[in-house]
């Protein structure tokens, strides 16, 4: 278990929190090359299923996260961390990651293509040739493990499209899902967040049949080489458990983790170890992706 990107990580302070606590790893908020002040507030809003947000990527730039991680890793050698990034451009994709490639991070890179709030930008993942040609110019010097955050698709066809893409490449994880993308939430006669007249990306128990479907359906598509990352709707060890069972091999927690803190990963941990126990499973392999269909 471990944070969504986006929540507990824009500073060192936070990510030394979900560090210290039952959290197994952490990711960092996702960087660009420079520090980016984000979208005006108020720009989240927790909600009574969920939660809204158009943050609109703001950051510390990637050499506060990367200096953290790089120091981190000396003192915790034994343990692994992620980085998260992403470019305003495809070209700032290339620099950042050619600027990861050289440095001494030996952690887990995930590349955000998925960040549904900054305006007059599209989600990458959405476009699958924009996609493709990505990745096919990441892996022409990237040889460290790295990762995708993805969107939720919503058609089966696009499943079998993007698996095709990402079944092409050494990936290492795909993590499913970011937040729905540009939702509204209404109270009284008005929308809870500023930036974008109200829409938002959607976290929380709204999402969870959306995540888990993207996680099982990637987990049926890709090479079993590609580990599958869950994220979505993770409020309970139910919850931790379905993504699971739906094939995740790690479990990310956004919306709970906002409105809980980091005593969320102990709690969560502790109900999906009463399920294993009574249900007699030893451990994650044996109902990892063993989801049951109704013949
Ligand atoms: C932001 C939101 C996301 O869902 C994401 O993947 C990256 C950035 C943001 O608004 O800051």
């Amino acid at each position: 278990m471990m944070n969504a990107a986006g929540v507990a990580c824009m500073t060192v302070e936070e990510l030394e929190g979900v560090k210290n606590s039952a959290a197994g790893t952490f990711v960092t908020k996702t960087a660009t090359l420079e520090f980016r002040q984000g979208n005006p507030e108020p720009r989240y809003q927790d909600v009574p299923l969920g939660s809204i947000n158009s943050m609109g990527l703001p950051n510390n730039g990637l050499d506060y996260y990367l200096d953290y991680l790089l120091d981190l890793q000396e003192k915790e050698p034994n343990r692994t961390f992620f980085l998260s990034l992403v470019g305003m451009s495809p070209e700032e994709t290339h620099t950042i990651l050619k600027k990861v490639q050289e440095s001494d991070f030996r952690g887990l890179t995930e590349l955000n293509l998925s960040c549904p709030n900054v305006p007059g930008k599209p989600q990458i993942a959405y476009d699958f040739e924009t996609t493709d040609r990505i990745l096919s110019e990441v892996f022409e010097y990237f040889t460290k493990p790295l990762g995708i955050k993805l969107p939720p698709y919503f058609d089966i066809v696009h499943f079998d499209q993007a698996a095709a893409i990402f079944n092409k490449y050494p990936l290492k994880f795909v993590n499913c899902v970011n937040s729905i993308g540009n939702g509204l939430y209404i109270e009284d006669e008005s929308v809870v967040i500023r930036p974008k007249n109200g829409f938002g990306g959607i976290g929380g128990e709204y999402i969870k049949p959306t995540a888990l479907a993207n996680v099982h359906a990637f987990y049926q598509r890709l090479n079993p080489e590609i580990q599958i990352i869950g994220t979505g709707g993770v409020l309970t060890g139910r919850d931790a458990f379905e993504h699971i069972l739906c094939g995740a091999s790690m479990v990310q927690v956004g919306t709970t983790l906002h409105k809980e803190g980091v005593g969320a990963f102990d709690r969560i941990t502790n109900e999906l170890k009463e399920i294993m126990t009574e249900k007699g499973y030893e451990s994650l392999e044996d109902f990892r992706g063993k989801l049951n269909y109704i013949d």
